[in-house]
């Protein structure tokens, strides 16, 4: 059994640009004082900043979990958003849609999720429209073979 050696919950605040960004600017700063891999901390602020945006973007209240463990890094973020009809869809690069404001501000490129993806060793998005969506990210430490 891989031992956990951090768990942590945060809360994200849908439609709020002013902080946007700061949940994923923590778990970056854990992440460096627990001395992981800088190319791992890249990965997982990738997954967190992109996650925690598309919260501020389209959905609700949010819980970021962060676990580590002495053989990966879990990010899982839930939202009581509104949910996704067409995950398929939504993993399309390319595929947004944000608002023009939100253009303006330079987000709805439609990458967010396919960047979490592939940033993520294994990866899941499940959606139930009117209730919200979870996503699901291991980033493993150590590689095999
Ligand atoms: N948590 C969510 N709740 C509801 N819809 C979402 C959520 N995350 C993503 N989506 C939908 O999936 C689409 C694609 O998301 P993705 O992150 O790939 O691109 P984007 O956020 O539109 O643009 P970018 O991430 O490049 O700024 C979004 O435009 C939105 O319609
Ligand atoms: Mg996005």
């Amino acid at each position: 059994m891989p031992e956990e050696l951090l768990r942590k919950t945060f809360e994200i605040q849908g439609w709020d640009f002013e902080n946007a960004g700061e949940r994923s600017a923590e778990v970056t700063t854990i992440l460096k004082d627990l001395d992981v891999d800088p190319n791992i901390i890249l990965r997982v602020g990738v997954v967190a900043f992109e996650a925690e945006m598309n919260v501020v973007m389209y959905a609700g209240r949010a819980t970021l979990t962060l676990v580590v463990t002495d053989d990966e890094i879990v990010v899982e973020v839930a939202d009581e958003g509104p949910g996704i009809a067409d995950i398929e869809l939504a993993m399309q690069p390319g595929y947004s849609t944000a608002s023009d404001e939100m253009r303006e501000m330079g987000f709805g490129y439609g990458l967010g999720l396919p960047n979490i993806k592939k940033n993520s060793d294994v990866f899941s998005l499940q959606s139930e429209v009117g209730r919200g969506t979870r996503l699901h990210s291991i980033i493993r430490l150590i590689s095999y073979g």
